[in-house]
């Protein structure tokens, strides 16, 4: 499974913790940016995430702001892009069981590194239920998000 991250300044400290953490388990994140805590905007860094996931470049993405708040809305305006900000284990597992979202989202201001981490696996580990589900994201689709 291919996972692309992505940060603002706001969310690049998380972004770097969330990377060492997986090259230790012998993954490598595609870091697609910010490369430092210099200023920038988030919906710009949203964008090349988005991009990359529409363009199948990676499976899933972990995009991080301040709160996790503005990138998720940025995000989730591109049409097929479905970003949860995962806040707990539950929420972690319902986005994938539900919504089928191809994004997480975190605050680097907000959630600590075990936090994001320990809700990133539950998220990548758990499977998409179909059914009625399929026709509610379908709905988001016909709504253009
Ligand atoms: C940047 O200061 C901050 O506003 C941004 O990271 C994010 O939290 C916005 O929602």
């Amino acid at each position: 499974m291919k996972i692309a991250i992505a940060s603002d300044h706001g969310g690049f400290a998380l972004k770097e913790e969330m990377k060492k953490y997986y090259e230790k388990q012998g993954i490598v994140l595609n870091d697609l940016g910010t490369h430092s805590e210099e200023s920038c905007d988030y919906p710009l860094i949203a964008k090349k995430m988005t991009d990359a996931i529409l363009q199948k470049k990676t499976d899933l993405g972990i995009l991080i702001c301040g709160t996790g708040i503005g990138i998720s809305i940025a995000a989730n305006r591109v049409k097929g892009i479905r970003a949860a900000i995962l806040y707990n284990a539950d929420v972690a597992r319902l986005a994938k069981e539900h919504n089928n979202a191809n994004i997480a989202v975190f605050g680097g201001r907000t959630q600590t590194p075990q936090e994001a981490i320990k809700f990133f696996e539950i998220f990548k580990n758990a499977k998409f239920e179909g059914g009625r589900h399929e026709r509610r994201i379908g709905e988001l689709d016909d709504m253009g998000v």
